[in-house]
């Protein structure tokens, strides 16, 4: 049975408190309260209206580099008018209680660092870090807003300063290998922690998925915070099912409030 939320089951408040190596796992979920598309729910999610295989893979950007450069683009620009919401900022306010907090996301928006998380481990690379498609040579985006964003316009993507090859966003393509540093850092924040928050995510896709059960295996309490149910309810001790941004704030200030 999932854990009736709020008022929250005084295990759980007990042993958030105790917690000393804390790490939250998120998905494009605990964006969606900041108007930022998720990709698997029914109806608003991207991958409903967007074939990957034409958008996010190594051969879509051989093949057609203007249409996904656009679309990521696209995807940028809504970010960048997008403001963190209350379940980034209880996020970042966790660190104040936890010694060791971890934030480990699977986004690709800056919203955790917009909210004050420092560090973040970001699995699937970052919609703000564009690098060349030839020789990896980092982009400078310029910092003005380019044009009216538009999902499916083309855009021609800028060319490397270095080599003169396209540039490509610098996100996780299906196809490619997670970036080793930061794999390692989540994995080893995954297995050395106490308690694992796995918020907003579908736990569909894999290594990222593996972090809770891998916690769940070294003894550390799962908690997952999702308004629909994932494979996690199986594993998690305590699933708090609604969206982050009500119930992360409220378990916080129920675990201290107090004090
Ligand atoms: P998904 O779209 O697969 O899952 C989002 C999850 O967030 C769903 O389980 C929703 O129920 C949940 N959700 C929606 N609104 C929420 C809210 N307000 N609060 C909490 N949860 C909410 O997104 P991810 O699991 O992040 O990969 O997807 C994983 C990866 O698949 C992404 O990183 C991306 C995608 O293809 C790459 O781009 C490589």
């Amino acid at each position: 049975m999932p854990t009736p939320a709020p008022p929250f089951a005084a295990g759980l408040l007990a042993e958030l408190r105790a917690a000393r190596r804390v790490m939250v796992f998120t998905g494009a979920g605990v964006s969606a309260e900041s108007g930022i598309p998720t990709f698997r729910d029914a109806l608003t999610g991207l991958w409903q209206t967007f074939d990957p295989m034409d958008l996010a893979t190594p051969e879509a950007f051989g093949r057609d580099p203007d249409l996904v450069w656009g679309w990521y683009e696209w995807r940028r620009m809504r970010v960048r008018r997008a403001a963190p919401n209350p379940a980034h900022r209880a996020i970042a306010a966790l660190a104040a209680r936890v010694p060791g907090l971890t934030v480990v996301t699977q986004n690709v928006d800056d919203l955790h660092e917009r909210a004050g998380s420092p560090a973040v481990i970001h699995l699937h690379g970052s919609l703000h870090q564009p690098r060349c498609s030839l020789c990896a040579y980092p982009f400078a985006l310029p910092d003005a807003e380019p044009l009216e964003p538009e999902a499916g316009r083309r855009l021609a993507p800028p060319r490397c300063r270095q080599c003169g090859g396209a540039v490509r966003p610098g996100v996780l393509w299906f196809g490619e290998a997670l970036p080793a540093d930061a794999w390692r850092a989540a994995e080893a924040a995954a297995g050395g922690c106490d308690l694992l928050f796995s918020v907003g995510t579908s736990g569909v896709v894999h290594p990222a998925a593996g972090l809770p059960l891998l916690a769940a295996r070294r003894g550390a309490t799962i908690v997952q915070v999702n308004p629909h149910p994932t494979d996690l309810d199986r594993v998690a001790d305590h699933s708090l099912h609604g969206p982050a941004g009500g119930l992360l704030p409220a378990l916080l200030a129920a675990a201290w409030g107090g004090e």
